[in-house]
């Protein structure tokens, strides 16, 4: 059997150090806020060259906060790109406001800045470039249009922690980043974890306030806001997880290679790394042609190697989205159609991959 993502590896490595934070916080018995919140903030600042980092619940939130403290509005447009996972566009219409999907790139799977000009009105406040699968959008090209129509920019790097863009890190291109420690993410917490980053410092300032019921003093708010806090359990796991991020990435890959290796030959469409970028393989998909996408998972499945599929149906489609006028995202329903995302994380030994290749190459395409 070869997993998709096994991460009793990752925890069997780190597990004392990991029972030892838990432990002194558990001690300490400073659950909310406190020294291991702010510190992971500094730290994951630091890691990222970020201005402000402000730990969150969730990359969901992140993406709330972030639309809300940029002053999307009900009834504004924000532009979304047609695939991805569904709370980068679930977020705008959870404020009111109008998600406006547009294409992706075929190569990057990520959003086409023509795509993104041609969605533009005069109502569109925002735009949410996702950085999927670990690899940054086309930031020159975006900004571009953004920065000419006056439109903020809130990077979804939920997949992308570490990546860079230019040589700069994925969280400090825009006007906002969100990131999500979701278990399965290159930086995983154990439970749901987020991060905003920002290098405006009124910004910065609003999200640590909003998170907190924007509270000042002691039940004194001179904002609205929510709860959205990162507690101090998962800021313990995720500093200690921090230091080896780069490591991991760094394993993600040379597996990533590998399989460019030796899948290069076959009718697969493998995944590129366009100019300017550095991935981090949160996750590493295909494409496959000719409709046999489902053949091939089932034959893999049948051979005891697991697969997924990121994402089976455009945003567009989503029946939670059937209530707004619909929209044409021809590649992004093409790749609904043809994604398989293989085994990918940092402990997968290299039999287990051979075993893939191996899998795949026997396949009649
Ligand atoms: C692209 C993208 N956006 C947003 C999210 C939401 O993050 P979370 O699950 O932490 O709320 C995720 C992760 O699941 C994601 O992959």
């Amino acid at each position: 059997m070869v997993p998709f993502l096994d991460l009793k590896r990752q925890h069997v490595a780190i597990r004392s150090s990991i029972d030892a934070a838990i432990a002194k916080v558990i001690d300490n018995t400073a659950f909310i806020g406190g020294e291991e919140v702010k510190n992971f903030e500094a730290e994951v600042a630091r890691f990222l060259r970020a201005q402000h980092a402000i730990g969150l619940n969730s990359g969901t939130e992140a993406l709330a906060l972030g639309l809300r403290v940029l002053g999307v509005l009900p009834g504004d447009e924000v532009v979304v790109p047609a695939f991805s996972f569904v709370a980068t566009a679930s977020v705008v219409a959870g404020l009111g406001a109008t998600p406006v999907f547009a294409d992706v790139d075929l190569d990057t799977f990520c959003l086409d800045p023509e795509s993104f000009q041609s969605a533009v009105t005069r109502r569109t406040k925002a735009v949410i470039p996702v950085h999927l699968y670990g690899q940054t959008a086309d930031m020159d090209g975006i900004l571009r249009v953004a920065r000419k129509r006056k439109i903020a920019v809130l990077e979804d790097a939920c997949q992308a922690i570490g990546a860079r863009y230019r040589g700069k890190w994925a969280g400090t291109l825009g006007d906002i980043a969100a990131f999500s420690f979701y278990p399965t993410k290159n930086l995983a917490a154990m439970g749901d974890g987020g991060l905003a980053t920002c290098t405006d410092r009124d910004l910065a300032e609003k999200l640590r306030l909003m998170r907190d019921h924007g509270q000042t003093v002691k039940y004194q708010h001179a904002t609205w806001g929510t709860n959205s806090r990162l507690d101090a359990l998962q800021a313990a796991v995720l500093r200690l997880k921090l230091r080896q991020l780069n490591n991991w990435n760094s394993a993600r890959g040379r597996i990533a290679s590998r399989y460019a290796e030796e899948l290069g030959g076959t009718p697969l469409i493998l995944p590129k790394v366009a100019e300017f970028r550095d991935h981090v393989w949160h996750l590493y998909t295909v494409r496959v042609p000719g409709g046999k996408r489902d053949a091939l998972r089932e034959f893999l499945t049948e051979r005891g190697i697991a697969s997924a599929v990121h994402y089976s149906i455009p945003l567009h489609r989503q029946p939670c989205f059937a209530f707004l006028p619909q929209r044409s995202a021809p590649r992004a329903e093409r790749l609904c159609n043809e994604v398989l995302s293989l085994p990918m994380f940092p402990a997968l030994r290299e039999d287990e991959q051979e075993a893939v290749v191996q899998a795949i190459r026997a396949f009649p395409f």
